[in-house]
């Protein structure tokens, strides 16, 4: 591909986006339209990998090094003043959002599982999706554990069966490519500069924080590596008379095919329950599959079974009728 047709097509992503970020963060969505018309900024992109020209990968890059720019002009004048270490701050990080709120979608699963449950989750990032008996929820103002720091609030429809209690959780694995460490000053700057900047933010920000204070009490057992080839050494870790369940949320969009189906195939042969929590289409059966991967709703989905469609940060749940 010529060099202008690459540059076309890096401007076409960031006007994508430009649509995608529009409701969560303005502010983002602005930046994200001015990329689109910067010749500098996108041949400053066009210099990095396919992979690594991600629009929410370079605004979350910015944001760590000097904070969120006021607009599209400090952005220009940042990228070219700070290119080198801008460069490098985006071949480093990755995009490795960890929200913790996706534990309300994930509870209804857990409810009906017999205990006590070893947790392996799979892209766990930093692990935070590990506590869900650590975190206590309101589903339509209906309190589910005692209070907490980190307090889950949930919308249903369709009968979402709302469990009672929490699950007793006895071991909590995490394989991720590049574990992140919340007690790393760095990492957890990194975490906070994914947050996207709007009406959210200061709710996620507050919420990352207490969940990353919950991780640091009760460090999660963290393995490096991909997510089919760790799968055996993190189940050799569940404690004997525990229930492994492999769990995963926001992760299958950034596998690429046929390594996904081989992961779907790995799990489905392994004597483990399994619960997703990802864009449709991505574990079969689930739906349609979405252009780049992400669709708008997540499925929630047991062993393969969608169970419901859910907000994809966990603050909505709508059952499937029958399940
Ligand atoms: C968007 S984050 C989601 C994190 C967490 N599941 C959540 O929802 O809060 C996706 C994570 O998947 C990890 N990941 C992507 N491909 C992977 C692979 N092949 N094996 C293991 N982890 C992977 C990334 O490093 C990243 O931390």
């Amino acid at each position: 591909m010529t060099g202008d047709k690459v540059l076309v097509r890096t401007a076409q992503r960031y006007r994508a986006f430009v649509d995608e970020a529009a409701e969560e963060s303005p502010t983002y969505s602005t930046l994200a339209a001015a990329v689109a018309q910067d010749r500098d900024i996108l041949r400053f992109l066009v210099g990095l990998p396919e992979a690594k020209r991600q629009p929410n990968l370079l605004l979350a890059a910015v944001r760590f090094l000097g904070g969120v720019p006021a607009d599209g002009a400090e952005l220009h004048d940042r990228v070219l003043a700070g290119a080198d270490l801008l460069r490098d701050t985006m071949l480093a990080r990755a995009t490795q959002t960890n929200e913790p709120a996706g534990c309300a979608a994930l509870l209804p699963a857990l409810a009906v599982l017999d205990g006590p449950l070893a947790l392996v989750e799979v892209g766990a990032s930093a692990g935070l999706c590990l506590y869900p008996d650590r975190y206590s929820y309101e589903f339509d103002g209906q309190p589910v554990g005692p209070r907490q720091p980190v307090h889950l609030r949930c919308s249903t429809s369709g009968g979402v069966p709302v469990p009672s209690r929490l699950p007793e959780v006895v071991a909590r694995i995490g394989i991720d490519l590049n574990p992140l460490d919340v007690t790393d000053s760095d990492d957890l700057a990194w975490l906070r500069a994914l947050v996207w900047p709007g009406p959210a933010e200061a709710g996620r920000l507050q919420r990352l924080d207490t969940a990353a204070a919950v991780a640091v009490q009760e460090p999660p057992t963290m393995l490096a590596g991909d997510l089919v080839e760790r799968l055996p050494d993190a189940l050799d870790l569940v404690p004997d008379g525990a229930t492994p369940v492999v769990l995963h949320t926001a992760v299958l969009p950034y596998v690429p095919e046929p390594h996904r189906s081989t992961f779907v195939e790995r799990v489905r042969s392994l004597p483990v329950r399994w619960i997703a929590q990802e864009s449709a289409g991505m574990v079969p059966g689930t739906g349609r599959t979405h252009a780049g991967g992400w669709s708008p709703s997540f499925v929630l989905s047991l062993d393969g079974r969608p169970l419901a469609h859910t907000a994809p940060h966990g603050g909505r749940v709508e059952w499937l009728a029958g399940r």
